[in-house]
């Protein structure tokens, strides 16, 4: 039987290009997205074949839902741009960290097998650097 993929934050850039790829392989999917910035034209991609789950990650119960009876979950929401966190940091933190922890707790009680999630070189702070990596920040241009 084909395996089963949760993508949170499949309306995305990447999400949606991890979904297509996905489909590609022959894997069942299901995705999360309340469509707080990503794209509609990323949602139609291929929607047909994906099993989709409406709205905001930041709900135990329905992060319960959305990860329940999947083998995998690819977590990929996100509320840029960076400036943004800095004027409403109770919102970023709320989907990044609080969002997150639903994620990781539902699977973990439902037994997903694997959940991966995308950082950012942002963690890293500005670099004059390439590539941007921890070791590298904050270096100033040669
Ligand atoms: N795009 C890049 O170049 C890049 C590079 C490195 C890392 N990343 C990381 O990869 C991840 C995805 O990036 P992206 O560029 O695809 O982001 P994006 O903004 O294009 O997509 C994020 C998606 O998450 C959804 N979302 C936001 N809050 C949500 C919530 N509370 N509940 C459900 N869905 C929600 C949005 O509607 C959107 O569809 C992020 O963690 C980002 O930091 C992106």
């Amino acid at each position: 039987m084909s395996e089963t993929y949760l993508v949170t934050g499949r309306g995305g850039f990447i999400g949606s290009n991890v979904v297509d790829e996905l489909l590609r392989r022959g894997k069942s999917v299901r995705d999360i997205d309340n469509s707080s910035t990503g794209k509609r034209e990323n949602l139609s991609t291929s929607s047909r074949d994906v099993q989709l789950v409406e709205g905001d990650l930041r709900s135990y119960e329905r992060a319960r839902k959305a990860v329940a009876g999947v083998d995998y979950v690819i977590h990929l929401p996100a509320l840029p741009p960076v400036p943004r966190s800095v004027q409403d940091p109770l919102t970023t933190n709320a989907v990044s960290i609080t969002g997150t922890l639903d994620v990781l707790l539902t699977a973990r009680d439902a037994g997903v097998r694997r959940v991966a999630s995308a950082s950012s070189s942002s963690v890293n702070g500005p670099s004059a650097v390439s590539p941007n990596m921890a070791e590298n920040a904050n270096q100033p241009s040669r």
